[in-house]
This record gives C-alpha cells, structure tokens and sequence, in this order.
C-alpha cells in the first residue's frame, strides 16, 4: 500500500462530501492528488445488486449482519486501492438496533487509516440542512439527537485511534462558512 489514507466522517448533512470536493479541487491544483471513495457507495453497489435495497437511505435499516457483511466487502475494496486515499465515511451508523460502528475492527484492519478527521457542524445547522435537501431521506431526528450521534462519533473515532494508532483531527464546517472548513481540512490532507 503507498501514499496517505484518510477517513474523513460526520453525520448525515454536516456537508462532509462538501468539504472533501472542495479540498480535493485545491489540492489537485498544488500537484497533490487524492482519490475520494465514498464508502456508502461501495456498500450501496453490492447491496443493490444482490437485492437487499433500492436506494442507499435504505440500507441503516437492513440487519446488523448483513450490514455488516457490506461493510467487510467495501474495507476489503478499498483497502487494495493504492495512491492517497479518502474514504468518506460514518464513525458510527444510527440504526433501529442502536449506533453501529462504521470501521469496526474487520473493516479497521483492512483500511489501516493514517488519519481519522471528524467534521462537525452546531446541531440546530445541520438539522437545517437536511431540511433543505429534499433528495435524500432522511430519518426524522432533532438537534438533541444529532448532538448526541456526533457524540458517539468522537469516542468511536478515540477507539480506532487506539485500536490502529492513528490520530484524530477535528474539522468545523460552519454555515457559510464552507471557505474555512476547506483551509482546515486542505492543510490536513496536504
Ligand atoms: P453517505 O453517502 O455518506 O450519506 P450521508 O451520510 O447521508 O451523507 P451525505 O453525503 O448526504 O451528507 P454529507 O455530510 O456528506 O453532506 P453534504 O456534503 O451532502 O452514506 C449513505 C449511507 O451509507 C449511510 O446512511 C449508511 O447507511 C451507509 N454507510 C456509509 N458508511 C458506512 C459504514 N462505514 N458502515 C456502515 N454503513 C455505512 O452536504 C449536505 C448539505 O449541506 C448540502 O446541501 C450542502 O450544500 C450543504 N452545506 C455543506 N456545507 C455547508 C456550509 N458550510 N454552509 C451551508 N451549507 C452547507
């Protein structure tokens, strides 16, 4: 495996995909270029072609094992990618059965992460931002309860930095301002 491999995570709408078009659009600009993988994507394809959903919003809802299965496959894809790599991702998945980790050890292993980086956002913005976008389906969810998930996010970050060594960066993309989440993270990834 060459080059940096960085798992860049945050719930559902605090504009993580955002951030890491934008960042990558700049970095490809100083000859520094990365791959972004999206993750959800990964475990999309297989789950769509072996029937389990019709769209990704579906698949927190699927059984923990199968979820689980789609996961391995997805750490196993990724993991033999080569080059600089970002994998946007979830620390952890909220799901009927409770917070599901999005890099558990099987997965860990596989991607062997140098870096893991948080972006967050205040709750009450992201509630409003999922509001907005009217493409996805969201689960029904206030701000308390996002505060929570990004809660759970940070201690499940801690526990894959001691599991793999790794370190933990936090990134705040703040409504309007997308330009200062991007100097963040650019920086980061350089
Ligand atoms: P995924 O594809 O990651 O979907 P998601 O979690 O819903 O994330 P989004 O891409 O929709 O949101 P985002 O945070 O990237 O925000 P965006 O940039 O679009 O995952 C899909 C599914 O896959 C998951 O639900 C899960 O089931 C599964 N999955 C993934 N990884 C997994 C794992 N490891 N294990 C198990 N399952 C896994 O921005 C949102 C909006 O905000 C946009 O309208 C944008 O314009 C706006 N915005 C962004 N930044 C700003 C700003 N600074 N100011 C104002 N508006 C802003």
């Amino acid at each position: 495996m060459t080059g940096k491999r960085v798992v860049i995570t945050g719930v559902p709408g605090v504009g993580k995909t955002t951030v890491i078009e934008e960042s990558m659009k700049r970095l490809a600009g100083e000859g520094i270029p990365y791959k972004a993988i999206n993750f959800g994507t990964c475990m999309f394809e297989t789950a769509k072609a072996e029937g389990h959903v019709e769209d990704r919003d579906q698949m927190r809802a699927l059984d923990r094992n199968v979820q689980k299965e789609l996961q391995r496959l997805a750490g196993k894809r990724i993991g033999e990618m080569e080059g600089n790599i970002i994998v946007d991702t979830h620390a952890s998945v909220k799901t009927p059965a409770g917070y599901l980790p999005g890099l558990p050890e099987w997965v860990l292993s596989e991607l062997q992460p140098d870096m893991v980086v948080l972006v967050e956002a205040d709750d009450d913005q992201i509630l409003m931002r999922r509001m907005g976008d009217e493409s996805r389906r969201r689960d029904p969810e206030g701000s308390r309860s996002i505060a929570e998930h990004q809660g759970i996010n940070r201690a499940f970050a801690a526990a894959y930095a001691m599991m793999t060594g790794c370190t933990v960066q936090i990134v705040r993309n703040e409504n309007y301002l997308l330009d200062h989440a991007v100097e963040a993270m650019t920086q980061i990834l350089r």
